[in-house]
């Protein structure tokens, strides 16, 4: 095999516009990244028919923005990775038209990724000593999982969300307080300004059994708590609100996570997605990292949030494990890890 690997990733998922060019799944020569948030922002979350019709219109500049960026062509590259999943559907179609018209007029292999396997790597490419198996907690928009990573390409699942990801709850809670989209880096703003123990919201623990986490209930408890207060024309405190909710969530993300690392007895716990992004959450993680000897790692926040380094990472462990996608590779809105 050569001994460099260069592959062009591409990530449509949502709306985040992304193309990167890496080498060696873990080094980044170009990572693009263009955002669609203020077009969305009006209709208070993602449109998926406009996020569409964004990605046709910037997809093939970007790609070549990456490669001058890399300083690259086209015959340079020796496959090309694109998200098959998941995620809305016209907005993936995307990214994987554009990925296949390049895999057929290059001769290169596709590779189709998991956009949460994707996650994961992000943390590959933060620090480069880092490999499986560790303990892992992906927070995105749409997803929640506490898994075990066995290797590059294999997990055993402990936990996921029997209903709203963490990503999700935030946005509709930032929704119902009036503070825009995306929700979560509002929230974590206000974490600061306001009081976490103001209000006791419930912390859905399910039971001690299971890693799964359920954050429906906590959403409701704080938007009925909203509507009550403005029903009796009672003042809230917004930033009293969204701080005494993110510490639920964070509460829970941190008991389960270190539960799993006692209970597996791993010393490693790698955290990533949107929700990573997390200032409280992060300070949280390190904090009860340091009262047992764990280590704790989260990516730079540009790597918590979607983009194509993170396709191109996992791309390049599914081309190193011969797990090509052929032409025919169709769109997996709810692939699951
Ligand atoms: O991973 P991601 O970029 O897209 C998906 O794959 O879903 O995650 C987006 C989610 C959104 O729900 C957004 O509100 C959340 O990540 N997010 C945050 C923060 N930054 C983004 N949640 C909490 N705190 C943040 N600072
Ligand atoms: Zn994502």
């Amino acid at each position: 095999m050569k001994e460099n690997i260069t592959i062009l990733a591409i990530e449509t998922s949502c709306d985040e516009t992304s193309v990167a060019v890496m080498e060696n799944g873990r080094e980044i020569r170009a990572n693009i990244i263009s955002s669609q948030i203020e077009d969305h922002q009006v209709f208070g979350g993602v449109v998926p028919e406009i996020a569409s019709r964004l990605h046709l219109e910037s997809i093939n500049g970007i790609i070549d923005a990456a490669l001058r960026e890399a300083k690259i062509s086209f015959s340079d590259l020796d496959a090309v990775a694109v998200t098959k999943g998941p995620g809305l559907v016209g907005a993936i179609l995307v990214g994987v038209s554009a990925a296949k018209a390049i895999s057929l007029s290059l001769g290169i292999p596709l590779l189709g990724v998991n956009h949460m396997q994707g996650h994961i790597c992000a943390n590959y490419i933060a620090y480069p000593e880092l490999e499986p198996p560790f303990v892992s907690l992906v927070v995105s928009g749409g997803h929640s999982y506490l898994i075990e990573v066995l290797d590059y390409t294999s997990y055993i699942i402990h936990g996921r969300t029997r209903d709203d990801a963490a990503g999700e709850c935030f946005d509709k809670v930032a929704r119902t307080l009036g503070l825009g989209y995306p929700g979560g880096p509002q929230i974590d703003r206000l974490y600061f300004a306001g009081n976490p123990q103001a209000i006791e919201f419930p912390r859905v623990i399910i039971d001690k059994q299971t890693y799964d986490f359920s954050f429906s209930g906590l959403k409701t408890a704080v938007i009925n708590y909203v509507h009550q207060h403005r029903q009796k024309g009672q003042p809230i405190v917004i930033a009293d609100v969204a701080a005494s909710f993110q510490q639920a969530v964070i509460d829970v993300l941190v008991d389960k996570s270190f539960r799993l690392l006692d209970t597996l007895g791993y010393d490693k716990l790698v955290v990533s997605g949107g929700v990573a992004a997390n200032r409280g959450l992060r300070d949280a993680m390190a904090t009860r990292a340091s009262k047992t000897n764990t280590q704790v790692l989260f990516p730079p926040i540009v790597l918590c949030t979607d983009n194509a380094a993170m396709i191109g990472c996992q791309g390049y462990y599914d081309y190193l494990g011969g797990r090509e996608s052929d032409l025919a590779m169709r769109v997996y809105p709810n692939l699951s890890l």
